[in-house]
């Protein structure tokens, strides 16, 4: 397999999907250029084609409810990346190497988008529900998308970086990387398990990696970032503990990653080489 052109025609499959679903509200102008603005603004998909391939690879059968699921994931992390660029957050300029979202529409527009993609993705997680043949396996993925992108996840870690100071964040980093990061590409690998029907000790595994993943993530952008920007954010791992750190945690996390999936059995050479991909930047 030739994992980047395989990782285009995924993240390609998930463009399309997006373009044909996403309908805008109309209701307010700018609201709908803002929401658009992001969503269509080049990101990656990663979290999507994580959710869809580890569906295929248990050997889920295509089905509309599944790209519905896959596109509310990556609807979701669109809303809290202009959130966490908002001036009340990380301030930051600059998003996929464009202006963000409130630079252009105004920090209010940018907040209301947000909120908008929030409940947008909600809306296709229903519909993804409704229009499933298992309806309860749905639901359960639902259900732990929430859980894992709200204040137990998602939100609760960018809040624990907010309020930590100098002195916790050393102690806090990898609760605050888990919540912030790794929650989410979590609920996208598992909601693909989940509604493939894969049992408990697969979910386990499947967790495992996803932590593992998130973590190598989070790390090899923070290295990313210091070397683009050349300033070094103090709350990452790279101020707190210096660039040669990181990249040492960095290497232990790919390769545990990589390591658990060895147990399961199925081709899980997708997944494996997602792991490099998304750190190989660094190494
Ligand atoms: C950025 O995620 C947010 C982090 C958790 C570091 P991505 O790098 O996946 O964002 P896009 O969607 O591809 O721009
Ligand atoms: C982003 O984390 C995490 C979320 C949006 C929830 P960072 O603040 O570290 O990532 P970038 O650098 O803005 O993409
Ligand atoms: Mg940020």
């Amino acid at each position: 397999m030739n994992f980047e052109s395989e990782l285009k025609i995924r993240a390609a499959e998930i463009e399309n999907k997006l373009h044909e679903l996403y309908i805008p509200a109309g209701i307010c102008k700018q609201l709908d250029e803002s929401i658009a603005y992001t969503l269509f603004s080049g990101g990656k998909r990663l979290r999507p084609v994580l959710t869809l391939s580890t569906y295929r690879m248990l050997g889920g059968a295509e089905c509309d409810s599944i790209y519905l699921l896959a596109c509310a994931i990556e609807i979701l992390h669109n809303y809290t990346l202009i959130h966490d660029d908002l001036p009340m957050l990380d301030n930051d300029d600059l998003r996929r190497g464009k202006p963000t979202n409130h630079k252009v529409f105004g920090e209010a527009v940018a907040l209301l988008a947000g909120d908008s993609l929030l409940s947008l993705s909600h809306e296709y997680l229903y519909e993804s529900i409704a229009q499933a043949r298992d309806k309860s396996l749905y639901l359960s993925a639902a259900k732990l998308i929430s859980e894992l992108t709200g204040a137990q996840g998602t939100i609760g870690g960018q809040a624990l970086e907010i309020v930590s100071d100098a002195l916790d964040l050393k102690n806090l980093l990898l609760e605050i990387i888990n919540g912030k990061t790794c929650k989410l590409i979590a609920a996208s690998v598992l909601s693909g398990a989940i509604v493939a029907g894969a049992d408990e000790k697969t979910l386990q595994i499947l967790a495992e990696y996803a932590q593992c993943l998130g973590y190598a993530f989070q790390l090899s952008d923070d290295l990313m970032d210091e070397k683009e920007k050349g300033a070094i954010d103090k709350k990452s791992m790279v101020g707190l503990y210096g660039k040669d750190y990181t990249v040492k945690i960095l290497e232990f996390y790919i390769n545990k990653a990589v390591n658990t999936l060895d147990v399961l059995n199925y081709d899980t050479e997708f997944l494996a080489e997602t792991v490099k991909y998304c750190s190989k930047r660094e190494i």
